[in-house]
């Protein structure tokens, strides 16, 4: 019989080729980890094509990121680790560029508006993490206060990265994420989308939690879509450009106090106006 390990090891396999087939990434970008019940990390080697991924290329690591066998690990793997940390009941993380979500990233966007209740069950709202540079601190950094309350993020002018129980639900969630980037997009080419009302988002909610897709400390996730309702987000991030303005074409966008201050200090000639 496989052991857990072999098993993992497939698997892992299986989702570096799948998102290479889905074209969630290209040439050697993007990476995949999990975490054995015994704290080693399985992860992609750096600059590897994720569509020919073979098994005797998986990198070992422990949770600093020692490198227990002869291949280098991901440059990313800072940013898995940290997930690790943050997260105990995540198991595995992955990190790719698919091109709607990515979109959504490059044009400062999160996807974070209650167009679809299936979404709301099962993924809840990604944030945009702001830029930082990849393989460094910046990055981290940068996502570290929205690790613990959602199961998705997008990075900006970057792409996104997702992490669940296993394998297969954190892949399970960077799909959920891209697909619904995807719709998201597209039903701006139809005219707009409409946002679910608070009410259904209520009921949605419940129905997640009762059924324990979500839990009740990702509560927070509700924040872009309940902000009406005054549901506080403890990560504190909010995207200072909804994507529903843009997805409804309206020239209205809403920012947080800290960034209109920032504008008008950039509008009068970088004199500082706080
Ligand atoms: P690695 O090849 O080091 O995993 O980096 C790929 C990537 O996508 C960086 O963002």
């Amino acid at each position: 019989m496989e052991s857990t390990e072999q098993t993992a090891r497939r698997d892992l396999i299986r989702i570096c080729h799948l998102m290479y087939e889905r074209s969630y990434v290209v040439s050697s970008d993007g990476n995949v980890s999990l975490r054995l019940d015994d704290g080693r990390i399985l992860a992609t080697p750096t600059m590897t094509c994720k569509g020919r991924m073979t098994e005797d290329l998986i990198a070992v690591t422990d949770l600093e990121g020692k490198s227990l066998n002869d291949r280098k690990a991901s440059s990313e793997l800072a940013m898995h680790l940290l997930i690790y940390r943050e997260r105990s009941d995540v198991k595995a993380v992955c990190h790719a560029h698919p091109p709607h979500g990515t979109a959504f990233a490059v044009a400062g966007l999160a996807i974070d508006q209650p167009i679809l209740s299936e979404v709301i069950l099962t993924l809840g709202c990604v944030p945009l993490a702001s830029y930082g540079t990849p393989s460094t601190n910046e990055l981290t950094d940068a996502m570290q206060p929205l690790v613990k309350h959602h199961n998705a993020l997008l990075m900006a002018n970057h792409g996104a990265v997702a992490y669940g129980s296993d394998l297969w639900q954190a892949w399970d969630r960077l799909e959920t994420l891209e697909h619904t980037a995807k719709i998201a997009i597209l039903s701006r080419v139809l005219g707009g989308s409409r946002n679910l009302p608070a009410d259904a988002i209520e009921k949605l909610i419940n129905v997640r939690e009762a059924a324990g897709y979500l839990g009740e400390s990702a509560r927070c996730q509700a924040c872009g879509y309940l902000h009406e309702t005054q549901l506080s987000c403890p990560s504190g991030d909010r995207p200072s450009v909804r994507a529903a303005d843009v997805a409804n074409g309206a020239s209205k966008i809403s920012l947080t106090r800290e960034e209109l201050v920032e504008l008008l200090s950039q509008a009068v000639n970088g004199h500082d106006v706080r």
